[in-house]
């Protein structure tokens, strides 16, 4: 049994421990960006192709107190590493450091590849070590003084699932669209629709959410060339996953006003496999009508800092307010880094959530 950590944005910690609890993992706990579960490498395989929301899984290899250099490695060098690097493994090192004395990550780095180093050199009687071999790259984290030390299972972040080679000029991270979706409890029924839909994230992520389709299945993880973590597990993980499937069909709407937009979110969506799920037009969203009789709107309109100026983004919600506002039977769910939409869209909203998409802090308005 190890321990793992799964990295999240800051407000997806509850999204991310709700999917691991449903994947059935054990001793679930979220914390400050970050959720914990304890597993086998089986668990660790499940998590890296089903997880929509985590960004990527870390294997705890340990923790201890490290106010100094020599703490650090030392506590390092009593790390198993040789029961996970091979020899000829690759083990660079990165990570962060955060309220704490050591505050320096590159000496950090410096000093957690040394004690890496000698400790592999010791377990391998060798004072070479090619690193010519699989990745295993070394994570740190160093919080109040105390570090912890992981192995990434992941590789690429699990956001990148390989649909959307192409995207707009500020699309939404996966792992956020796939949050929004889960919150406004989409599963399938009723209808879903994006009118600001740029490269497709949102409804792409709804058609793999209503088809329980995992978004891994199709994508490497580094762990699948560790010895200790067999291509049977892998394989198994993504069996599993193939017989949770549902077959559709769903009804998911796609719209933006730009026609380059539309073309690209038509092929991403083409690439993961859904564009029979999704109905694409071009439409303005201020004029556009329901394409369906209920359901629910899930969009990031744009927001002043990167794509319009504030003003043109504050008249937008203004618009927005007096048509899809008024929609019957549509639940609204509207991420924006506004902190008055409610203002300038003219109604409050029945429920906000902090989220960060990145580094912007925005709110999830909920309308339902
Ligand atoms: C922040 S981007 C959406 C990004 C998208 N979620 C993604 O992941 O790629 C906002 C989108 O709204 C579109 N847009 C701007 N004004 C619009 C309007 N009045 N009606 C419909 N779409 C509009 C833009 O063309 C742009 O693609």
């Amino acid at each position: 049994m190890f321990e793992f950590v799964v990295p999240c944005l800051f407000g997806l910690e509850g999204p991310c421990a709700e999917e691991l609890r449903r994947m059935g993992l054990g001793d679930v706990r979220a914390e400050n960006g970050r959720v914990r579960f304890t597993g086998d490498m089986s668990a660790c395989a499940r998590a890296n192709i089903r997880l929509r929301t985590g960004e990527r899984v870390l294997l705890r290899l340990g923790g201890f107190e490290a106010k100094t250099f020599d703490a650090l490695f030392e506590g390092v060098k009593a790390l198993p590493l040789g029961d996970f690097i091979p020899r000829d493994g690759q083990f660079p090192v990165k990570g962060y450091c955060l309220d704490s004395a050591l505050h320096s990550v590159p000496d950090c780095q410096r000093i957690i590849k040394k004690a890496s180093a000698v400790k592999l050199g010791q377990t391998y009687r060798t004072q070479w070590l090619s690193e010519t071999g699989p990745l295993y790259q070394l994570q740190f984290s160093i919080v109040r003084d105390r570090a912890e030390i992981f192995l990434d299972t992941t590789g690429a972040p699990l956001f990148k699932r390989g649909y959307r080679p192409g995207h707009v000029a500020a699309p939404l991270r996966e792992t956020l669209a796939a949050a929004l979706v889960g919150l406004a409890r989409y599963r399938g029924r009723d209808a879903l629709w994006d009118p600001f839909c740029g490269s497709g994230t949102i409804p792409i992520e709804a058609a793999l959410i209503a088809h329980n389709r995992a978004p891994g299945l199709d994508r490497p993880f580094a762990a699948q060339h560790w010895p200790i973590a067999a291509d049977k597990i892998w394989a198994d993980a993504k069996d599993e996953a193939r017989s949770l499937e549902y077959p559709g069909p769903y009804h998911i709407f796609a719209s933006d006003i730009d026609p380059k937009a539309m073309a690209l979110a038509r092929e991403n969506a083409r690439r993961a496999g859904v564009e029979v799920d999704i109905t694409f037009s071009v439409s303005d969203a201020r004029t556009a009508s329901a394409p369906w009789d209920k359901g629910a709107i899930v969009c990031n309109p744009p927001y002043g800092e990167r794509m319009m100026e504030r003003q043109e983004a504050q008249a937008l919600y203004r618009d927005m307010g007096r048509t899809l506002g008024r929609l019957e039977g549509w639940k609204q769910y509207i991420i924006s880094s506004e902190p008055d939409f409610e203002r300038f869209y003219g109604a409050p909203a029945t429920k906000r959530r902090k989220l960060y998409n990145g580094m912007i802090l925005c709110y999830l308005n909920m309308y339902y």
